[in-house]
């Protein structure tokens, strides 16, 4: 339908790789319309790799990574220095390597950081509120009021075997959740099971939703999203970026996609 593309890739590794052209590129063509770019990050296998093969890129830098907004779209609770945490594989992967200001790398709270899970949610919640704020205070043709989160250029998605996108899980209270920015999750099916997530508001708020995703074990979830399922059963279904969403897929995933699309 409108907007959405799916694009197989021969394998994880070409995946990877043109993600991570696709998301150089875009941040440049952001960065010369707007001065800066905001990118929303995700864990995952494929995540992962894909700021691992920017990293290794050549063509990073043509980027100018000291204006690039960086958020996280979730990130499990976990010790600041665990490596389960999102946010230490992405700085060992990319954010270590590139010359980022630490002011534009907005990471969630770790669990050795606040008093509780809670306490991570509205923390994220409000920096995402002041970020929209100063945004809105210098766009003249902005909104009556302020948003509750920032322009996001490019948001990036893992996708679960059971169709999670961040730590919205299949029939669990978060991919319900509005009204908020922000959502703490308990009991999550995948390890480790505390965590801090955008709610599906705030993703589909972003102009470009990328879902990445490689391999069989993901080819059901891949063809229920793409089916229109109901949201609250498959998480991903929902995902619908501003301008467009692109299913970014390698070919064992694509071995579900609908046909008719
Ligand atoms: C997380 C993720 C999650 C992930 C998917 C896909 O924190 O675990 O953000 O949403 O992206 O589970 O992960 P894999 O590609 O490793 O299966």
């Amino acid at each position: 339908s409108k907007n959405v593309r799916i694009t197989p890739h021969p394998s994880f590794d070409v995946l990877a790789a043109t993600t991570a052209a696709r998301l150089i590129t875009r941040l440049l063509d952001v960065q010369s319309e707007r001065g800066e770019a905001t990118v929303v990050l995700t864990g995952g296998s494929v995540g992962i790799a894909t700021l691992r093969e920017i990293a290794q890129s050549p063509a990073h830098l043509a980027v100018d990574w000291s204006k690039v907004n960086f958020w996280f779209g979730d990130d499990r609770f976990v010790a600041a220095d665990s490596a389960d945490r999102n946010y230490g594989q992405a700085a060992e992967a990319l954010l270590n390597h590139i010359p980022v200001d630490p002011a534009r790398v907005h990471i969630m709270a770790a669990s050795d950081e606040v008093a509780d899970l809670d306490e991570a949610v509205a923390r994220y919640a409000a920096e995402l509120a002041d970020a929209a704020r100063q945004e809105w205070e210098n766009d003249d043709a902005s909104p009556a009021e302020a948003p509750v989160v920032p322009r996001f250029d490019v948001l990036l998605l893992g996708l679960g075997p059971d169709a999670h996108i961040a730590s919205l899980f299949p029939e669990m209270a978060g991919i319900r959740t509005k009204g908020c920015s922000v959502v703490g999750v308990h009991n999550s099916p995948k390890p480790p099971p505390t965590r801090v997530s955008l709610t599906l508001e705030t993703i589909n708020s972003a102009q470009e939703i990328w879902i990445v995703a490689a391999g069989a074990d993901k080819a059901a979830a891949v063809g229920l999203g793409l089916a229109g399922a109901n949201a609250f059963q498959v998480p991903a279904s929902g995902a619908r970026g501003v301008n467009k969403t692109m299913w970014l897929i390698d070919e064992a995933a694509a071995a579900k996609v609908p046909s008719a699309l």
